[in-house]
């Protein structure tokens, strides 16, 4: 009698054991799955989210340009979000290890912005436009280079700054 109940107890762990597994094996293969799901969804490339750089770059020109601090606080906040994105989708990428390159001069340009001051702003712009240009050459496409722009890509928009909330009439 005894013997028999040591032996259901041992089947009854043994089964628990076994069914444990085959849930843990089921686990395994939704996380796969969930994976290559993942690794096949679409993601910008490194080309894309430069683009868009690019045109917060050029549009920061524009905005400091005229003065529009509102303006210009807000594309650096729309290209500091880029880079972060930058980290988040391409950790491993060798060229994400150089983005650092750009930091102190968007430090830079943000105090000018914060300061309100123009000249602070053009110079501080420079350095970043350089900054863009060493991380290029850092990541051998040396041939993209960033200058500072003389003419907005986008005739829809304007970069003066509001004066006393006026409208397009
Ligand atoms: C981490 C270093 C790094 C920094 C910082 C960087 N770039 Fe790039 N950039 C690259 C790399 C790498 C490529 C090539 C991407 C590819 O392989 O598609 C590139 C490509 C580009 C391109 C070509 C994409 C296109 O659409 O033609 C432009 C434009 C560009 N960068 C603009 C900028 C601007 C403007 C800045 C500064 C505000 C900047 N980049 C800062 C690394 C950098």
């Amino acid at each position: 009698m005894r013997g028999l109940f040591v032996l259901l107890v041992l089947i009854s762990l043994l089964t628990a054991c076994t069914q444990s597994k085959s849930g843990e094996q089921a686990l395994q293969n939704q996380i796969d799955s969930l994976k290559a799901e993942l690794d096949n969804a679409y993601k910008p490339g490194f080309g894309d989210f430069m683009g868009s750089i690019q045109t917060r770059h050029s549009k920061l020109w524009f905005a400091g340009a005229n003065e529009n601090w509102e303006l210009a606080e807000f594309e650096m906040h729309e290209m500091e979000e880029i880079i972060e994105d930058i980290r988040a989708v391409y950790p491993d990428r060798e060229e994400t290890q150089s983005l650092p390159i750009i930091e102190p001069s968007l430090e830079t340009v943000n105090n000018a912005i914060k300061q309100r001051d123009a000249e602070a702003f053009k110079k501080g712009y420079l350095t970043l436009t350089n900054a863009c240009n060493t991380c290029h050459q850092a990541t051998k496409v040396e041939f993209i280079k960033i200058k500072i722009p003389t003419i907005p890509s986008y005739s829809n928009q304007d970069f003066k700054k509001l004066v006393n909330n006026d409208r397009i009439e």
